[in-house]
């Protein structure tokens, strides 16, 4: 080892800075560039900011911490690609705020899930996933049945989100109470999971 690197090694402060520039010239590297490519900002043809309803129960995804459990990441890897569909895409999650990527497995990843199963076969599923599936180890979330949504804090956050920059219109906010009247929350929750990989493209 040479002198100058020894003395690099054992000198914690100066090794620290330097291990930060490198991590840091590393990290500007991958991600300036992504800042730059359209594709990565770009919504994917079809993609729109959520409903009243998706979004709704897009909320109640992240309240009940379905991501410690579920991804919405289909990586660029063959069995992946073979099991759950396409791989994932950045200009499918333009509007999700914050993303639902995930990186922790305990069940399947749920990128791909609209359209695999009925509403019904999803209503059972979250009051006692046992019903369908006897051996899961999913939880049971009973009181989603229960718990209507609050239409006017449905509104405020699509206004929120407009305000960031996602393309609602007045009209589709001013009608936002109405969409999500007398629904529930697992209403809102199923609606959500059957838009999940609607705009995803094609194929493995
Ligand atoms: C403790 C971990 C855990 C949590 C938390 C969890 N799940 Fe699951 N989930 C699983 C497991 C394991 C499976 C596979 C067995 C089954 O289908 O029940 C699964 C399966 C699923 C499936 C079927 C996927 C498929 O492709 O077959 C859906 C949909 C689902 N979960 C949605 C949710 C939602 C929505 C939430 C939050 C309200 C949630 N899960 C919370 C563990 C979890």
């Amino acid at each position: 080892m040479g002198i100058a690197h020894e003395k690099l090694e054992k000198n914690i402060g100066v090794l620290a800075l330097l291990t930060a520039i490198a991590v840091s010239i590393g990290g500007l590297a991958e991600i300036v560039p992504l800042m730059f490519q359209a594709e990565a900002i770009q919504p994917l043809p079809g993609v729109k900011p959520y409903p009243a309803l998706e979004l709704a129960g897009r909320d109640v995804y992240v309240r009940e911490g379905c991501y410690n459990c579920h991804s919405q990441m289909i990586r660029t890897l063959r069995f992946e690609t073979e099991r759950y569909g396409h791989y994932s895409m950045a200009g499918e999650s333009v509007y999700d705020r914050p993303f639902q990527w995930g990186s922790k497995r305990t069940g399947p990843d749920l990128a791909r899930v609209g359209g695999r199963y009925s509403n019904d076969w999803h209503r059972v599923h979250l009051l006692n996933p046992r019903d369908v599936v006897p051996e899961s180890n999913m939880p049971s979330f009973p009181w989603l049945e229960r718990n209507t949504l609050d239409g006017g804090a449905v509104q405020s956050h699509m206004r929120a989100l407009k305000r960031l920059g996602d393309p609602y219109t007045d009209a589709e906010i001013a009608a936002a109470p109405a969409a999500v009247e007398g629904k529930t929350e697992l209403d809102a929750l199923v609606a959500y999971l059957q838009g999940l990989g609607k705009h995803a493209p094609k194929g493995g």
